[in-house]
Parts: structure tokens; sequence; C-alpha cells
């Protein structure tokens, strides 16, 4: 019998315990995110000591001190305290720096990371059904996570897409942008929270916009929004109460980052072959993906991240009704969308020059 070798022993042990400190951690975020200690700090023009930092924040400083040691020792927020060149200096003093700001504290910045983490609670709490998930082989919908999954996903995908959508997508899109201009359908399917209509809605007052989704927290989202933006452009509905037409009547069709959530993506396809017109234009943006698993797992450095998130999320979503497909999040890469467009009746696939970190942009068309 082989004996264990001592030191891949301890490797090993310290690999795995490195990502117990990243969940552990990442509970931590959540709570910096969601009590407004980021934003107190972001907010501050000096760096904080834990007792300041607790006076803006309302909040209790042993907590607030604990916490903060979490986030320095992981380098998620930064300390004055510089232990080799003067070990003395007090080491509860606290601050963010621009990068940390942007990413920590700032809704509206593209880099902004916070969406995930805020709806952490609830992707964690699918721990609890997901043992019968694999028994049975039926995932759970977004709904399962709730408003507040909804919200995350907005905070997800908004601000990139606040800031890039209409200047750095929509002119790489043959002719999209002066059709929008001129007057346009539009449908976005798998709509959300419903940022990117509102976005195109208020961008491009001669088109009319209405999104799907089959969530009713991203659909009251979505409603409560519009409400806000006071367009009169945009509507949004569940397809299963108002389908999409079935006649070839909208122009420009997008789906960002849930085709691969779908039970059946197939059948989207086709539905969304019915509803666009024969000289319009599908954007789907969904996950760079590879073709197989050991691609996305040499190639991808957040393959075990989004292979994990597809089981607590996207998989299970499309796993959430018997006979899904269950794609999951790195299920549809360039050449299964490809072909998956071709057999629901589109010819023309272009793969679009965006840069992002995590999707692919393409334009599909009839
Ligand atoms: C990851 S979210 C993306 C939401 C939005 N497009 C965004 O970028 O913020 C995936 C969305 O797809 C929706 N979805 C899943 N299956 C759907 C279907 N068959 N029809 C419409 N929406 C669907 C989910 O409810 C969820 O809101």
């Amino acid at each position: 019998m082989q004996a264990i070798d001592p030191d891949k022993l301890k490797l090993f042990s310290f690999l795995l315990f490195t990502k117990l400190e990243g969940a552990v951690t990442s509970a931590m975020v959540h709570l910096g995110d969601h009590l407004g200690i980021y934003r107190a700090m972001a907010s501050a023009d000096a760096p904080m000591t834990t007792a300041q930092l607790a006076h803006a924040t309302q909040l209790n400083e042993r907590w607030i001190r604990e916490w903060a040691y979490n986030q320095a020792a992981a380098k998620i927020i930064s300390t004055i305290n510089n232990p080799s060149e003067s070990p003395a200096i007090d080491d509860d003093t606290f601050f963010l720096s621009l990068e940390q700001t942007a990413v920590l504290a700032l809704d509206n910045h593209p880099a902004f990371g916070m969406g995930m983490f805020y709806g952490l609670p609830q992707t964690m709490e699918s721990l609890n059904h997901l043992p019968e998930s694999f028994r049975t082989g039926i995932g759970h919908n977004y709904d399962s996570k709730g408003s507040q999954g909804a919200v995350s996903i907005e905070r997800n995908f908004e601000p990139w897409s606040n800031a890039n959508l209409i200047s750095a997508v929509l002119p790489k899109l043959d002719g999209i942008t002066q059709a929008l201009s001129a007057g346009a359908k539009v449908a976005d399917v798998g709509c959300g929270a419903g940022g990117a209509v509102l976005l195109m809605g208020k961008e491009f007052p001669e088109s009319e916009f209405i999104g799907y989704d089959i969530s009713k927290y991203a659909l009251a989202r979505a409603a409560e929004k519009l409400k806000v933006s006071k367009l009169t452009n945009a509507t949004f509905a569940d397809p299963r109460d108002q389908p999409m037409t079935t006649n070839n009547s909208i122009n420009f069709i997008t789906t960002f980052d849930c085709i691969h959530d779908m039970t059946h993506p197939l059948q989207m396809m086709q539905s969304i072959r019915q509803a666009i017109t024969d000289d319009g234009t599908w954007l789907l943006v969904d996950i760079k993906a590879h073709d197989t698993f050991t691609m996305n797992a040499t190639k991808n450095p957040m393959a075990a991240l989004l292979y994990g998130v597809s089981v607590m999320s996207c998989m299970s979503s499309s796993m959430s009704q018997p006979g899904g497909a269950g794609l999951g999040t790195l299920g549809l890469s360039a050449s299964t969308a490809e072909q998956m467009a071709k057999s629901a009746g589109f010819s023309r696939f272009r793969k679009l020059d965006v840069e992002h970190a995590v999707n692919a942009f393409y334009e599909i068309r009839p």
C-alpha cells in the first residue's frame, strides 16, 4: 500500500482551507456591503479607526474590529500599519484604496463587485435543498432565492451594462443604433430587473421595448423601476401569461446571461426566431465558455467559481423542470450557441469584439 506523503498532505490541506477562507471572507464581504461599512469607509477623507467606523455606521466597535481584522488580513481593505517598516503604528486604522473603493463601494462603477455577495445568504441557503436536487434531478428557478436574489442579479450586471451597453456594445451590431434611433420594436428576453430595457428605452425614445421574465421578483423590481423612470415606451411581462409574438415583427431581441439558465434553451431560440423580423438582429450575451471541461478548467481562472455558481444557481435553474436541458453556467460555448441557433432557424452568427471579464457577445441573424 502506498504511504501518504506528509508534504503533499500539508499542501492539500492548505489548498482546501484556502477555499474555506474564501467562503468565510465572502460572508464578511456580504456584511461589509449590507451594513454600509464599505460605503462609510469610502466617504471618509482619511483612514478610520474602528471606533470612528463604528460611530459612522452606528454599529458596535468590537464587532467592527473583528470584521476589519478579517478584511485586512484577506487584503480586501487596507491598513496603514506596515509591520516591516514601523511595527508600532496603530493597526486598528483602515482605509480603502481607489480600486477597493470602486469594487466595494461604488454601485455605479463598471467594476462594482458586490452583486453576488449581496445574494450570498440566499445562495448558501440553497445548500438546504440541493441534496434533494441531487437525488431527484430537479433544481430551483431564480425565484427560489426570493426578492434579494433578483436584486443580487441586478446589482451584479447593471453597473457594467449601464457603462457599456449603449456606447460599446450596440455600435458593434450592424445598423442597430440607427434602427433604434429611428424607431424599432425590441424585446429583452430573461430581462431580470429590467435594467437593459430601461437604459435603452431612455436612450431611444422612438423605439418600443418589452422585457420578458418568469421571475415574479425580477418583474416586480422592473415594474418599480419603470414607475420611477416614467418611461412610456417600455413594458414588462411574464411570457407564460403574455407569450412573445410569433409573427416575425420584433426588430431587435436581446438575451443577457439567461439562455444557459433556461430549462428549454433551444425552444427559446425557436421562439426568438418566430418573433424576430427576417432582417432582425438577436444580441446573445452569455458566459464565455469553452467546449470541454478540460479547456474551461485550464483556460478560465474562474472555472471553479463558475461551476459552483452553476450548481447553486444556473444549472439548478435550467434543471428546474423535468426535462430541463441543464446547460449550466459554462454550458453555452460559442460553437454550442452557433449550432443551437442554426438549428433554431438562424443562419448568420458573428462573435463581437467586446471586452468583458465573463461574457461573450454574439450577433445572430436569420
Ligand atoms: C442571470 S439572470 C439575468 C437577468 C438579466 N438579463 C440581467 O442581465 O440582469 C437570468 C434570468 O433569466 C430568467 N429566465 C430563466 N428562464 C426564463 C424563461 N424561460 N423565460 C424568461 N426568462 C427566463 C430568470 O428568471 C432570470 O431573471
